[in-house]
């Protein structure tokens, strides 16, 4: 690596920094990222600056051109990213140097601090948009398969115990659920970049006449009016860093909620259970037992939440001891963000691939549902409605739970005698209408129930959202 003096800061510096300050202090590796950005930005302060005579039509036409020219070279990947200057911003501005004379005006009232945030915004408006689409696009995938199932019934669990029988549809809706919260996170975050620090120099603004509200509309920091909008304190502005956290935690959110649906699948996948099968595109074999089909997929799944979990601490653990305003660790911020929004993109493609070629084996879940226990709670009901009280209608299935578990006799098939002498009520026979999963389905019709009906507007209603809009 080479070090020239440094064009940038070099003024007061009798030395350059030594090769190895370099190799650390770099950031040009990760936050070339944000070239297009910083040449977005640079476009809408210089327009600025002209309107605002702190630059010369013709320095202007010279430094915009000159732009153009370099966004075109990044556009075509031909930029060569030089660690000895540093980051981004000052290897842009040293290509524009190369270009025109006037590239020392570009810095004009502007800082990295307030360069380097306002960066940032834009990536983050940016990357809640594509992370938006691609969780929506695997909502749409999983909903897909909900309407592809109408009949299949499975057992809930509760502690990975059979608790009650779900429509595997409702099971699927709740995944959506929390994909759809995770949009909602996303756009909330989105939101919040909309706000141009740009103006905030270094850390008290400009005593040059510049015009923030112009910048932030060239920059499409707007409301739905239109009206610009901007940060309100230089200071907050260039050492704030909660986009940062909330973007982060937006993908830790959605990542665990990945991880978590992809470990229900795993357990479903398991020859104990079978109730899916896996697409061979999303598996994986042993390189030693022929046999095996893994379901990688979805391990990696698990993992990657790991690791963009701890991306998210590294954010909040390196600003929490921070003073006012910028310091040097904030640098660190974007390996972070980046390595989130990258690894959450390919989940979300990941699982919607798996999900799409999974299917349903029927016979087997309508086997693990066949269970009488699975209607325990129902049987309970049918004696509140005949006026039983809940908790002893509890106790006395609870009692024939454990008469049917003792002689070894399906739940439903304890005669009717026998049943009698635990309560009145089960004397006549007809609470074994309560074994029929049909009913089961159903009677659970209110809204947010696993039943046909509401299961029914639910589907429809996702179709809605995700398919109409
Ligand atoms: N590369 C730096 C970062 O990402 C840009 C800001 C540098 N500011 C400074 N005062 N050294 O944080």
């Amino acid at each position: 690596m080479s070090i020239g003096k440094q064009v940038t800061w070099g003024g007061r510096f009798n030395e350059s920094p030594s090769d190895l300050m370099l190799r650390f202090s770099e950031s040009v590796s990760f936050d070339f990222r944000l070239a297009s950005y910083d040449v977005k930005v640079g476009k809408a302060h210089i327009k600025m600056l002209h309107q605002t005579n702190l630059m010369s039509t013709e320095e202007h036409e010279s430094v915009d051109q000159a732009l153009d020219k370099i966004a075109d070279k990044i556009k075509k990947n031909e930029v060569h990213w030089n660690p000895a200057l540093e980051d981004v911003h000052m290897n842009l501005e040293q290509l524009l140097t190369e270009l025109t004379p006037h590239a020392a005006k570009l810095h004009t009232a502007r800082s990295r601090n307030d360069l380097v945030a306002t960066d940032m915004r834009l990536f983050f408006k940016e990357a809640c948009d594509i992370l938006i689409q691609k969780v929506k696009s695997t909502m749409q995938a999983i909903l897909k398969i909900a309407r592809a199932n109408p009949e299949v019934i499975i057992p809930g669990y509760t502690h990975l115990q059979r608790a009650q029988p779900v429509y595997i549809g409702h099971h699927l809706l709740a995944y959506i659920e929390m994909l759809h919260r995770d949009w909602n996170r996303l756009l909330t975050v989105k939101d919040n970049a909309n706000f141009s620090p740009l103006g905030s120099g270094a850390i008290a603004g400009s005593t040059l006449p510049i015009n923030r509200e112009m910048v932030a509309v060239e920059l499409g920091f707007t409301d739905e009016s239109g009206n610009p909008q901007i940060t309100s304190n230089s200071m907050d502005a260039v050492s704030d860093r909660d986009l940062f956290m909330d973007f982060a935690n937006a993908c830790t959110t959605c990542a665990i909620h990945i991880s978590r649906i992809s470990e229900d699948i795993i357990i479903w996948n398991t020859t104990e259970f079978g109730f899916v099968k896996l697409p061979d595109a999303f598996t994986t074999g042993s390189s030693l037992m022929p046999q095996k089909k893994n379901p990688d997929s979805l391990e990696l799944l698990r993992g990657k939440s790991a690791r963009i979990q701890g991306n998210q601490q590294s954010l909040i653990t390196m600003v929490k001891g921070l003073p006012l305003t910028y310091n040097r660790d904030l640098q660190e911020d974007k390996p972070a963000v980046f390595d989130s929004f990258d690894q959450l993109s390919i989940c979300l493609e990941v699982l919607k691939g798996t999900m799409e070629g999974m299917e349903f084996n029927k016979e087997k879940c309508a086997d693990a549902v066949k269970d009488p226990l699975l209607l325990a709670t129902d049987l309970a009901d049918y004696l509140v409605v005949h006026k039983v009280p809940f908790r002893d209608a509890h106790h006395i299935v609870g009692t024939l739970v454990s008469m049917a578990e003792s002689t070894d006799t399906p739940l439903d098939q304890i005669n009717n005698e026998e049943a009698a002498k635990i309560h009145p009520a089960l004397k006549e026979g007809t609470w074994k209408c309560v074994f029929n999963l049909e009913r089961a389905m159903k009677m659970r019709d209110k809204p947010g129930m696993p039943g046909n009906k509401p299961l029914a507007l639910q589907l429809s209603k996702w179709d809605q959202i995700l398919n109409n809009q």
